[in-house]
Formats: structure tokens, C-alpha cells, sequence
């Protein structure tokens, strides 16, 4: 398996990628992760501008003969003025397509996206995960993330 940077052309494989992730988030909490219609389309966009500059942290493994079977996105974010941390990474994103998981794969994409980050100078990388994902949980603490901030929901009139 093959990771590399994505480009734009890794895009369409991708976006059905972040349907598929976005459709579980939606089945595990429909409040919290209530998504649009378009939302193919819009990623497609995002993603491509994603794909390009000096500090991106788009990643991709792919199969020879598949093309991309799973991905990671990651963005450099500015933190507020009031901390000292100017700025942190942020993975958005991370799918394993399910024929390719328990094979190390998803743990080896995160690892690549911290050396990344490091490469590119980020000194904190953060993420969040829905609190059914406990797997997802499971695999950032294997990589070296511990919990931060915990986010709370009510919805109102109910
Ligand atoms: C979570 C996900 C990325 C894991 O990918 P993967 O390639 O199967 O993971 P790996 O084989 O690298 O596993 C690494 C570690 O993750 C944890 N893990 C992975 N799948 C797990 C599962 N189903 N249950 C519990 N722990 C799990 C384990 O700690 C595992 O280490 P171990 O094999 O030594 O026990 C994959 O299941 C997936 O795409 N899930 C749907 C999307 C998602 O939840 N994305 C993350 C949130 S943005």
C-alpha cells in the first residue's frame, strides 16, 4: 500500500469516500452530524483546495489497480489571539475503506499525517470524534493523542 499527498485528481475517490463517512456520523448522532444533500459537491471543491500548497496534509493509500482506499485530510488552523499557540493541526477526516481495515492501514495514515505536520512545523494537532467511535478513539490513542476537550449537546424544545 502506497501513502502519499493527494492531488485534485484523487478527488471524486475521495468525496465517495467522505459520503460513506459522513452517512455513518449521520446514523450514530443525526442532531450532531445532520449533513446536505449536496454535500458531495461541496467537498469536492474544499478538497481540491485542499490538495495544493506548501502545507498541505492530504493523504491517500492507494491499491495499484483501486486507485485511493482510504484517505486522511488535515488543515493548519489559527488558534484566537488570547493563547499562546498561534496556530495547530487539525485532521477533519479519516476513512478506511472497509475491505482494507484491520491492516494497520488507518494507523499508518495517521502516523504519516503527524510526521507531516511536524515536517511543515505544527507543534499540536487536535481532532475530534463522534462519541460512538470508540475504534476511532482506540486508534488515535495508539498513535499518541489523549482526550481534550469533551463537547457536550442539548437540543432545545425537547
Ligand atoms: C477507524 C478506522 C479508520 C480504522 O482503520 P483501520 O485501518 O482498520 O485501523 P488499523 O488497522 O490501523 O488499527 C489500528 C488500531 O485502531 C484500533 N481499532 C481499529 N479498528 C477498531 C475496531 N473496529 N474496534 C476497536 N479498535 C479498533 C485498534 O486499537 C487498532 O490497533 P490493534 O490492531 O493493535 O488493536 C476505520 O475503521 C474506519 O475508516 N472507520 C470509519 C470511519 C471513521 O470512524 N473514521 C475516524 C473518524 S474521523
Amino acid at each position: 500500500m502506497n501513502i502519499r499527498l493527494a492531488t485534485p485528481a484523487d478527488v471524486p475517490a475521495v468525496a465517495k469516500m467522505v459520503r460513506k463517512l459522513c452517512d455513518l456520523h449521520q446514523s450514530w448522532d443525526p442532531a450532531r452530524y445532520a449533513f446536505r444533500e449536496n454535500i458531495e459537491q461541496m467537498e469536492q471543491s474544499w478538497l481540491t483546495d485542499r490538495a495544493a500548497g506548501p502545507r498541505a496534509v492530504f493523504l491517500v493509500a492507494d491499491r495499484q489497480e483501486r486507485g485511493p482506499v482510504a484517505f486522511l485530510i488535515g488543515t493548519v488552523e489559527r488558534e484566537i489571539r488570547i493563547y499562546k499557540l498561534e496556530e495547530f493541526g487539525f485532521v477533519h477526516d479519516l476513512w478506511v475503506e472497509e475491505d482494507y481495515r484491520n491492516e494497520g492501514l488507518g494507523r499508518q495514515l495517521v502516523m504519516r499525517a503527524i510526521e507531516r505536520f511536524e515536517e511543515i512545523g505544527v507543534k499540536q494537532i487536535r481532532l475530534d470524534t463522534a462519541a460512538a467511535n470508540e475504534a476511532a478513539r482506540k486508534l488515535f490513542a495508539s498513535c499518541g493523542f489523549r482526550a481534550s476537550v469533551i463537547e457536550m449537546l442539548k437540543e432545545n424544545g425537547q
